[in-house]
């Protein structure tokens, strides 16, 4: 897919990176037959997805770090609408772990037809799209960002890749009803870990004994992660992701948006955030501004 490297595939007027996503690939994943004892965790971009990758996989894998350290993530939990997904899935056995960035519109037909549980991770926005602007200038498949400014507009605009944060929220929190749905942030993860592993455990109906969560815990922080090759992407070629120009396991902080926004642009953000949350009840959003 190194030809597809500044290739953008627009697919019901989002765009996605063409270095990973094909018109095919994409419906593949808007056509994808779910079973119901899938596991989805879908998310916008630099929400927290690569660390609940990691707690559903430790917390199958009852604590044993094994198959973290071993497999690549996108191998074990593969994102559904990147092209290598049908592969990795083909003989797939028992029960899958599946990642998507896809927004509500486009996936919900399929995933209705099941009752594939979906754990939802939202994290402040603010926090996003500095992590998400960090993430462009090291991702060498995704446009060059610009200025932090530049950026921010785009993505309050929602024309960046992969689409509005604000309709990706909006879209999966105001339909959350019709799914078996969890809905986690990013920042209750940095508050209290253990109790958002039990929540998952609970959800997942896989009771852990307290060693067992210790074990999950004691891989899943920040720092073991940032260790872990399987997940740090330093497997990935530097053509591919400039390990020079950054760390895809960055600084994993709640509030780091402080350190980038002026005054102006805080206000900005504040005035578009209001305007576009307003139809989402406000215990929803406590985390996320
Ligand atoms: P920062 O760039 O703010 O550090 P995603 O996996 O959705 O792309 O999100 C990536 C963000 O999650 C990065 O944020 C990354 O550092 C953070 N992250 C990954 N694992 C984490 C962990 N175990 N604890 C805290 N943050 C983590």
């Amino acid at each position: 897919m190194m030809e597809r490297m500044n290739v953008t595939e627009s697919f019901h007027g989002i765009v996605f990176p063409g270095h990973l996503h094909t018109e095919k690939s994409l419906r593949f994943a808007e056509d994808f037959h779910f079973e119901d004892t899938d596991i989805v965790i879908a998310t916008y971009p630099k929400s927290g997805t690569t660390w609940m990758q990691e707690i559903v996989t430790l917390i199958s894998s009852n604590g044993d770090p094994f198959p973290a350290q071993t497999i690549p993530n996108w191998a074990r939990a593969p994102w559904l609408e990147q092209f290598y997904s049908k592969d990795v899935l083909k003989d797939r056995q028992g029960i899958r772990i599946l990642t998507t960035h896809l927004p509500y519109d486009i996936l919900a037909s399929a995933l209705k037809k099941s009752k594939a549980r979906v754990i939802y991770i939202a994290r402040n926005p603010k926090d996003v799209v500095v992590s998400f602007y960090h993430f462009h200038r090291m991702a060498n498949f995704l446009p060059d960002p610009g200025t932090f400014d530049e950026f921010l507009e785009k993505f309050l605009l929602g024309t960046v890749h992969f689409g509005s944060w604000f309709e990706h929220i909006k879209g999966w929190l105001s339909h959350k009803e019709e799914f078996n749905f969890l809905y986690i942030t990013y920042e209750e993860m940095q508050q209290d870990l253990r109790q958002s592993v039990e929540h998952v455990c609970k959800f997942l109906d896989v009771p852990l004994r307290p060693e067992a969560v210790d074990s999950v815990l004691k891989y899943c922080s920040f720092s073991a992660m940032s260790k872990n090759a399987m997940v740090n992407y330093t497997l990935i070629p530097t053509e591919i992701m400039d390990h020079q120009k950054g760390k895809f396991m960055r600084k994993g902080k709640t509030g780091d948006w402080k350190e980038y926004f002026s005054d102006k642009q805080l206000s900005l953000f504040q005035n578009i955030f209001e305007y576009e949350m307003q139809g989402l009840s406000k215990d929803l959003l406590i985390h996320l501004n």
